[in-house]
């Protein structure tokens, strides 16, 4: 495959450096509540300020109509928030590509910050339009993409804007790749991987591709319960996809064929209801009360799958094993975060996503290898599929 072209290769000194990061974090009442992509960013805006370069950034945040300018989702908080961790002025340019933006790319001086306000703004960002291309990169002489979390998406601002700059990748991206494309190439074994979340249909991809490459597959989260009514098990009101139930059964197969060890639940913590405060029941997963739900793996699925973590040297971990926002349905996500953070043989990788939230919310993070800050983007990228993003940073 061809090489990926790094910020190392650019001499940044004095150039107006456009630099495409994802900023997309949740802000409440205008301020930034989880800064992890902020902070991923850094190495790289860094290196270019090291370096004397007019550093223009540029990101989306949240979905707006794009129609223009909508307070909700400006990068103003983003911006306050990056002020206070580069310990520098960041300049807000009210508009993407117009005369404010342009304006202040001009004047913009070596070590200086510039952020454009939210692409999306303009519709033609996710359109991948020429033209937008053409003013973004007409505001730079140089181009460095760090937005990970977006590389499989092909926008303006990603793939175009690439083909008409020299373009780079930055250190984020960089390590993002390098990392999950590691893991799959040559992963050190035995290779565990978790798959949780509620779909079996937003997963079958993954899935399917880490049956080629991993020794134990953990199923868990609520579309474990697909699996099992594909073993032919009563699941009671839980969550299952009856049109992926015959899917979920070939991969049972496909598993045994390869000698993958496929582990579902032994036991699950069931509900009278989706709320906090349900009655709750522990059984076994053939004794699963008709008019139940299962919420959580069970106490004897946490010992096993804890048990099957241990033996690690990689594990890739993606999805809760339950509704870890619940407290009554966390322990089966708290137990495999907690059995992944003790494993400090292994190279332990978290894909993004609601994994991510709960490896915080314990106060793991820092226990783990990696975490990538790119949800769709590591699932795409583990699925085998090449990143539009990425693809254009490689020559
Ligand atoms: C993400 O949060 O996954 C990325 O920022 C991409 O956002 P999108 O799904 O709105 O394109």
């Amino acid at each position: 495959m061809a090489t990926l072209r790094t910020i190392d290769d650019l001499d940044a000194c004095a150039k107006r450096v456009l630099v495409r990061v994802d900023f997309n974090a949740p802000v409440e009442n205008g301020v930034v509540t989880d800064d992890t992509r902020l902070r991923a960013a850094l190495p790289t805006i860094n290196h270019l300020l090291d370096q004397d370069a007019r550093v223009i950034l540029m990101s989306h945040r949240g979905r707006p109509a794009g129609k223009g300018y909508e307070e909700d989702f400006s990068l103003a908080p983003i911006a306050r928030r990056l002020e206070e961790l580069l310990g520098r002025p960041v300049q807000l340019a009210h508009d993407v590509t117009g005369l404010d933006a342009g304006g202040k790319a001009d004047d913009l001086k070596p070590g200086e910050v510039l952020l454009l306000e939210n692409l999306r703004f303009d519709p033609r960002e996710k359109k991948n339009d020429p033209t937008f291309a053409a003013e973004l990169a007409e505001l730079a002489d140089a181009y460095v993409d760090d937005a990970f979390g977006t590389a499989h998406r092909a926008h303006a601002s990603t793939t175009g804007v690439a083909k008409l700059l020299p373009a780079y990748a930055g250190y984020l991206m960089k390590r993002e790749v390098e990392t999950l494309t590691g893991m799959l190439d040559a992963p050190e074994r035995p290779f565990v991987a978790i798959l949780g979340g509620s779909k079996v249909s937003d997963k079958i991809g993954v899935i399917d591709a880490l049956l080629d490459k991993c020794d134990t597959l953990i199923i868990g989260g609520g579309m474990c319960f697909t699996f099992l009514a594909a073993q032919g098990k009563g699941v009671g009101t839980s969550l299952k996809e009856d049109d992926w139930i015959e899917r979920a059964a070939q991969m049972l197969d496909r598993a045994r064929e390869k000698g993958v060890d496929l582990l579902l639940p032994v036991d699950v913590v069931c509900a009278d209801r989706f709320a906090p405060d349900a009655k709750t029941l522990v059984c076994g997963v053939d004794d699963i009360p008709s008019d139940m739900m299962g919420l959580d793996v069970g106490p004897r699925t946490c010992e096993r799958y804890a048990e099957a973590t241990a033996q690690a040297k990689t594990v890739f971990w993606n999805g809760p094993m339950g509704v870890f926002e619940m407290d009554a349905f966390a322990a089966g996500t708290r137990k495999v975060a907690e059995a992944v953070a003790e494993n400090e043989q292994a190279n332990t990788i978290i894909g993004g996503g609601d994994s991510v939230a709960a490896v915080n919310k314990f106060g793991l993070a820092d226990r783990m290898t990696f975490i990538s800050t790119g949800g769709g983007a590591s699932m795409e990228l583990v699925e085998g599929k090449e990143l539009p993003g990425v693809a254009a940073l490689r020559s």
